[in-house]
């Protein structure tokens, strides 16, 4: 029977664990039993789209290996909130601190590569933030500067790569910049702003699963993973930073969020303060 809009569907334990180890096992993010009714919340939508009547034939669906479903299911529980400049205070280190280390440890050696990943970029508030800090130091101009910008969620990417906003999402953004780097929506798209095609040029939007293969070899003399392993058990955390350690050049830097932090999970980097941490081996 077809569910109405304000129906409410049968979310059995047995359908909360198997959700929750799929998830688990797919993404690396720890589904707790806190999480139990975020879960319910944001895979109604699926179950009603797809007009089915319960979360056990969501499950079954999802057991019948349908690869385009998993796909829809993990995007539906990604969280993604992000904003332009979050964490203010990391942007400022990067163009005062990273920017100066990076132009002084490659002197003299051609067009060097600076090379920055933002992994869990979710829809490019990240990327963008860090590409315009770059942009904004002349000593970077004459360098091979690429970011890599990744996350698990199809959705977010694509609006990433879109890099349509609403205007007061530039909350952050100072005025200077906005004129810089964004154009301004008018009729239809009044209240909406828009990157620049050159702020983009240098990003590189990929979709990537951090708990899979990486494809690249680095090294990175910075990574960004802000907010995504506050997500993750100490395990996976434990494994993840042991890769960032590894694809990482020496002493190079790494961006981690408000609430995070690497005591007892990785001795390979040291902290230099309010979330910043260098690689030291
Ligand atoms: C809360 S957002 C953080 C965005 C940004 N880094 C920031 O701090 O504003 C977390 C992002 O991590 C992504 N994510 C979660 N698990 C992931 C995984 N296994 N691989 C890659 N990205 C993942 C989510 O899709 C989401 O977009």
């Amino acid at each position: 029977m077809k569910q109405g809009l304000y129906s409410s569907y049968v979310f059995t334990d047995k359908d909360f664990d198997y959700i929750r180890a799929l998830i688990g096992e797919y993404s690396g993010i720890n589904l707790n039993q806190g999480k139990r009714e975020l879960v319910y919340a944001r895979l109604t939508k699926r179950i009603r789209n797809l007009e089915l009547t319960d979360f056990k034939q969501y499950c079954d669906l999802l057991r019948s290996g349908n690869q385009e479903e998993l796909i829809a299911c993990v995007n539906a529980i990604t969280t993604n909130v992000t904003s332009f400049f979050r964490e203010e205070h990391h942007f400022g280190f990067l163009a005062e601190t990273v920017v100066p280390w990076l132009v002084n440890q490659q002197a003299g050696s051609g067009p060097a590569k600076v090379r920055v990943w933002s992994a869990g970029c979710s829809s490019g508030e990240e990327p963008y933030s860090i590409e315009m800090t770059l942009r904004d130091s002349p000593i970077l101009e004459k360098r091979d500067v690429k970011i890599l910008a990744t996350d698990l969620d199809s959705n977010v990417l694509q609006l990433a790569r879109q890099g349509i906003y609403r205007m007061d999402q530039l909350d952050k953004v100072s005025d200077a910049k906005r004129r810089k780097w964004f154009l301004w929506g008018d009729d239809k798209n009044l209240g909406q702003v828009k990157v620049r095609t050159e702020l983009k040029s240098r990003i590189y939007f990929r979709q990537l699963n951090l708990m899979g293969p990486w494809p690249m070899h680095g090294p990175f003399q910075v990574i960004f993973c802000r907010n995504v392993v506050i997500y993750f058990d100490k395990v996976i955390q434990k494994q993840l930073f042991q890769r960032f350690a590894d694809i990482l050049a020496p002493e190079g830097y790494l961006f981690i969020g408000h609430s995070e932090n690497l005591f007892g999970v990785s001795d390979r980097f040291r902290s230099i303060g309010r979330t910043i941490y260098r690689k030291i081996n």
